[in-house]
């Protein structure tokens, strides 16, 4: 089982598709339910053993500085042992560009990165991630969901080098960023969930701007290699939007009625 020390969490985005609700509070503060989405990535980076979790996010996102304080005040709670770090990012310059914000505050060996927007309900990915990546054969695990051939433009998608294995790993030869659909090698997308070696940090480095001129995850990862994608056995919601908002909070609010009633019994 990998342990991960350091789990970034990229949330400099200005949440404008959720608009009106994003105009005075960060996206990551508004509840699924009654539990505000930024509150289910910090249990995930707990669960796979996070010990420092750098939060790459910009001076003017309100609120976040306040509920990770409320967090550390509550004795025996979940940030305990657990050192919670803020990193700039000043310009929206891509994804690659946020999580390279990160280096300096990382802490050595792999990192992992969560994405919040990307829910995942049920097993925490994270950490079962953690519990398949190999060193010694990967690079790069990352979360793999296959997803509508009408959909491929808004993912990374995996360029498998055969099927799935039985434990649900992909080993893919590439990755491409929001290919049209006439150009993508399969229909298996990357998920807001990684496990990077610290070989990624060179590689960020000299990654220049790719798909929409911004400097992209997806391009270091398939500059690296050792690329495998993990088939994580969770339900995943696109909380970016609200229609994928709407359906992760009805489920999370019947699982929690269920959870609730079966302990009445
Ligand atoms: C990002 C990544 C993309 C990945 C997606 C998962 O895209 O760049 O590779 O598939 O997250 O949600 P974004 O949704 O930020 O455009």
């Amino acid at each position: 089982m990998t342990q991960l020390d350091t789990v970034i969490l990229p949330i400099a985005g200005n949440g404008s598709r959720m608009r009106p609700a994003t105009d005075a509070i960060a996206k990551e503060l508004l509840p699924i339910y009654d539990t505000p989405l930024l509150q289910f990535a910090l249990e995930e980076a707990v669960d796979a053993g996070a010990r420092r979790i750098v939060l790459v996010t910009r001076d003017d996102k309100p609120g976040i500085p306040e509920y990770i304080d409320k967090l550390r005040a509550r004795p025996g709670g979940l940030l305990d042992g657990v050192e919670v770090v803020f990193a700039d990012q000043p310009e929206p310059l891509g994804l690659g560009h946020a999580v390279l914000c990160a280096r300096g505050d990382a802490l050595p060996g792999a990192v992992g990165v969560i994405l919040p927007d990307d829910l995942i309900l049920g097993a925490p990915a994270l950490a079962e991630m953690c519990g398949v990546y190999d060193p010694a054969s990967m690079s790069c695990l990352i979360a793999a969901q296959k997803v509508d051939p009408a959909e491929v433009g808004s993912y990374g998608i995996f360029d498998p080098e055969g099927a799935e294995s039985l434990s649900g790993l992909l080993p893919a030869r590439g990755l491409i960023e929001k290919p049209a659909p006439e150009d993508a090698p399969s229909h298996y997308a990357a998920v807001g969930r990684y496990i990077l070696s610290d070989a990624i940090w060179d590689v960020l480095e000299q990654t220049r701007p790719g798909a929409g001129d911004e400097i992209q995850l997806t391009d270091a990862i398939a500059a690296l290699g050792g690329i495998s994608g993990f088939r994580f056995s969770g339900c995943r919601f696109d909380c970016g939007n609200k229609e994928g908002w709407f359906a992760a909070t009805e489920r999370f609010r019947r699982t929690k009625f269920e959870a609730e009633a079966m302990a009445a019994e």
